[in-house]
């Protein structure tokens, strides 16, 4: 086991954050190749790493894991590893902000998700969201999907931080 440093430190700059939960994440999962294994750890440290944050000490993340392309359905997500409540189990592409980052490949970053049209309410403590595709060689394996429980939890510095830990989850697993 792999002596993993999950403390960052709670007052850096959110960039300077992002640059070391991606070192974190990389480390986490560079020995191991299974997507099951991997997405467990990665939603574990991305929750507790951007809850201690002071930044998101006045906007908690209330749920941080992934969907996966459903191996049965082409054109649906299926619910993957995660932190948080329970949530809905089957996503279509093109439905929620999920499925609309599944179908079009670009990150969704949500400032208020009830002006959001067809998003889907898994916990009602949710007002902002940020989606990121997992793609592999031009196809769509999965989302990473962030919720926060106020609105405008994320911007385009978090969109570029966790744009750069989906490629290492991508690059350090089979699919
Ligand atoms: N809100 C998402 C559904 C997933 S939950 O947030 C975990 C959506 O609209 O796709």
């Amino acid at each position: 086991m792999k002596d993993i440093q999950t403390n960052t430190n709670p007052q850096l700059p959110k960039e300077d954050f992002y640059k070391e939960l991606a070192e974190q994440i990389q480390v986490i999962t560079e020995d191991q190749s299974f997507w099951v294994t991997n997405l467990s750890n990665a939603s574990s440290v991305i929750f507790h790493e951007l809850n201690s944050l002071a930044y998101f000490q006045e906007k908690p993340i209330n749920w941080a894991g992934f969907y996966i392309t459903n191996p049965k359905n082409d054109q649906q997500l299926i619910l993957g590893p995660f932190q948080g409540k329970v949530a809905c189990t089957e996503i279509q592409f093109g439905k929620g902000v999920c499925g609309t980052a599944a179908s079009t490949m670009q990150t969704q970053v949500i400032r208020d998700v009830h002006q959001f049209p067809g998003h889907i309410a898994c916990d009602s403590a949710s007002n902002s969201e940020i989606v990121v595709p997992l793609v592999v060689d031009g196809r769509l394996v999965g989302v990473l999907d962030i919720d926060c429980q106020e609105k405008e939890g994320f911007d385009d510095t978090d969109r570029i931080g966790l744009e750069a830990i989906a490629k290492i989850i991508v690059d350090n697993c089979t699919w």
